[in-house]
């Protein structure tokens, strides 16, 4: 099977306004494809087939967005613009060719993907290999495709954004290559210039602490779960307490994040070592709440509400202080205790290895002490685990809503600060009264890849 990028496949397009794009579907990004969704759409502003510009960029100069379609570690398909229900992201596909750049959307496998005969092979770390083996494949295709494959930019949200965080973090990493081999991906550098991360769902392997360690002590959670009734299935409201056993379960797994944290001697960017003492205190936290504060500083400063009970202190409309448990009690838990790593094995992320834990901790509280997945299959899955080795991305994007409570605010942080660490450009933010959730803020994302690209 050639992967040669082939010039006739380009089928020009109109958005309602006149805006002309050309598109080219379905191509197969690897030469052994083991299942249906391993395909790549491109598209380009037609101007770019002629010799045109749009917004100051050239089929030379103009950067390839690579958003995924990845949430709950599912098959995240190849997407369209024009494509409204989740899990498409049409309308970033729309507004960044709009934008002038060109857009590449690879299908993704996940931990539902079965092949021709009906075998799961869509778990960890199949998407990364996907997602690398899409990249080389545009790489290999430099001289046929408009866009500058040295400008390539990875975007996602949730495990969509762990995608686009491993993807950034992992360039040309060797743990990768016999898979990528075993596919046929192009013979290239997997490297990406910049990602773009919406509340990542990674570091799964510490994310249990990190949860516990920010909520421990509140006992109620709310959530939505999926419900399968006469072969229909709805998300519904569920709400509950934690049972006294897993009250105990929370306290443990949260006196087990301080030790983690200061493993990693983290510093803030102004130099100040980040640690934790045992009681959970200490300068990471008052860190993290600086970042609440500069959060709800913003709000008020756009003339964005900030309800007394969120928990802040303003002076002469300074935000000062946040109480942290009323601002944790305001957005409240979300998920029972352990939040990821399931003791009976039936969160998406144990899906996701292939019916496994990947906790020492769950694996122990397990009374059937269910496997655990390989520490080396973890650590694949894990986008800190490739920073500085691998030849990580130079420029970072990260948001994580400061009222998302899918996975503690330490995660998306102790990710920012690694980078910033250890030299990477990192912007870095928890936009105000923001869920779960990504995209929402395109002209802001533009505006930074155009900084970055221009
Ligand atoms: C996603 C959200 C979660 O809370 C989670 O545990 C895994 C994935 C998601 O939206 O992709």
């Amino acid at each position: 099977m050639t992967m040669k990028f082939d010039a006739k496949t380009w089928i020009g397009r109109t958005f309602a306004d006149g805006f002309g794009y050309a598109e080219s579907r379905d191509n197969i990004y690897v030469q052994h494809p083991v299942a249906e969704i391993q395909k790549l759409n491109v598209f380009t502003p037609v101007a770019y087939l002629d010799h045109g510009s749009v917004n100051g960029y050239t089929a030379e100069t103009a950067p390839i967005l690579m958003p995924n379609t990845v949430g709950g570690y599912l098959p995240g398909p190849a997407d369209q613009p024009g494509e409204a229900g989740w899990p498409s992201r049409g309308k970033t596909i729309e507004a960044a060719l709009r934008q002038g750049y060109v857009v590449v959307s690879a299908g993704i496998r996940g931990r539902t993907t079965l092949n021709a005969v009906g075998n799961q092979i869509g778990g960890a770390p199949a998407l990364l290999i996907d997602m690398k083996a899409a990249v080389r494949w545009v790489k290999a295709n430099a001289a046929l495709l408009p866009g500058r494959v040295d400008r390539i930019i990875t975007n996602g949200t949730s495990a969509g954004g762990a995608l686009s965080a491993l993807t950034g973090a992992s360039g040309n990493d060797v743990r990768y290559e016999s898979e990528l081999q075993r596919l046929g991906a192009a013979d290239e550098d997997d490297s990406v210039f910049a990602a773009s991360v919406y509340c990542p769902i990674h570091n799964l392997e510490h994310a249990d602490m990190a949860y516990e360690w920010q909520f421990n002590g509140i006992n109620d959670f709310n959530s939505f779960h999926e419900v399968s009734e006469n072969g229909k299935t709805t998300t519904q409201a569920w709400h509950g307490t934690l049972s006294p056993a897993q009250q105990e379960l929370s306290a443990k797994l949260k006196a087990s994040f301080p030790a983690y944290l200061n493993s990693l001697n983290l510093h803030a960017p102004d130099g100040t070592p980040l640690s934790l003492r045992a009681d959970g205190n200490g300068s990471f936290l008052t860190y993290l709440q600086s970042l609440l504060i500069a959060s709800a500083q913003h709000a008020l400063d756009i003339g964005a509400t900030v309800p007394t009970e969120a928990g802040f202190t303003m002076r002469d409309g300074k935000m000062m202080a946040v109480d942290w448990p009323v601002y944790l009690r305001y957005i409240g838990r979300m998920k029972s205790t352990p939040a990821f790593d399931s003791l009976s094995l039936s969160s998406p992320e144990n899906n996701e290895f292939e019916d496994r834990h990947f906790t020492a901790f769950s694996q122990q509280m397990d009374s059937n002490h269910s496997p655990l997945a390989p520490a080396d299959l973890i650590a694949a899955m894990n986008p800190l685990t490739a920073i500085g080795s691998a030849k990580t991305a130079q420029h970072w994007r990260i948001r994580h809503g400061a009222a998302d409570r899918d996975t503690s605010f330490a995660i998306p942080t102790i990710l920012a600060l690694t980078l910033q660490n250890r030299g990477f450009s990192v912007d870095f933010a928890l936009p105000w009264a923001t869920p779960h959730d990504g995209d929402y803020d395109l002209p802001e994302l533009f505006a930074w890849i155009d900084r970055l690209c221009k």
